[in-house]
């Protein structure tokens, strides 16, 4: 992609909700220097800007302006965090109008002088195409509704564990059959199975593959 500098580090990050890529995503770009968007966060940050006016969420137009509109300074808020906008964001997602938006939101961040770490469900498709390194990260929908419940209760939330469950399929769904952009790992991009891995093993076989990919020596 023009947008991508040479000689910088691009590492695309995709893959479904609580597959364990923001983790990853968050330490590689410690681990490398790097800046990192966690770009869920944009798509949680129109939602928001959405209910807080009280617009219905399936307000297009709405949707599109609120995507227009996003400054950073939005997504330090802790509410984008929380469950319901997660499911609030993957509709407003869905919209093409807002993806176009954010798209140059997107690669204005990735084409810095280092490189950056993004991580989210099209990014090595669509968001950095000519990213070095991609990784498509999964997990068994029931392994990735256990670590998203320990989060949520972590947090102060009350929700069951099949309550996560059923977000977690309805999510996939609707995050793979939709027409702009869906998830769907790139053809060049290496997947990493975090099932039966923990936080420190996922790394570690992260950090493997984008070394690998990369010639990084850092
Ligand atoms: O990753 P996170 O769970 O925060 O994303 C919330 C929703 O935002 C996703 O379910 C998806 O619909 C949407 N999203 C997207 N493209 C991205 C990142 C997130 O469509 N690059």
């Amino acid at each position: 992609m023009s947008a991508l500098r040479d000689g910088a580090l691009v590492i695309a990050i995709d893959g479904p909700a609580a597959s364990g890529k923001g983790t990853l995503a968050k330490r590689l770009a410690a681990h490398f220097g790097l800046p990192h968007l966690d770009t869920g966060l944009l798509y949680r940050a129109v939602a928001l800007a959405l209910v807080d006016a009280g617009t219905d969420l399936g307000d297009e137009r709405a949707a599109a302006e609120a995507a227009a509109a996003l400054s950073a300074e939005g997504l330090a808020d802790p509410r984008l965090r929380e469950r319901a906008m997660g499911e609030a964001a993957s509709r407003v997602s869905s919209v093409p109008q807002v993806r176009a938006a954010l798209l140059s939101w997107q690669q204005r961040f990735a084409g810095g002088p280092e490189g950056a770490v993004l991580d989210g469900r099209d990014i090595g498709t669509v968001v950095c195409p000519g990213a070095r390194v991609k990784l498509f990260i999964t997990a068994a929908p029931e392994e990735r509704a256990r670590r998203r419940h320990r989060e949520l209760v972590g947090r102060g939330e009350t929700v069951s564990l099949d309550a996560i469950l059923e977000d977690i399929r309805a999510r996939d769904e609707r995050d793979s059959s939709r027409a702009a952009a869906p998830l769907r790992a790139a053809p060049d991009a290496v997947q990493l199975d975090t099932t039966e891995l923990d936080a420190e093993a996922a790394f570690a076989e992260a950090l493997a593959i984008v070394t690998r990919l990369s010639g990084a020596r850092r």
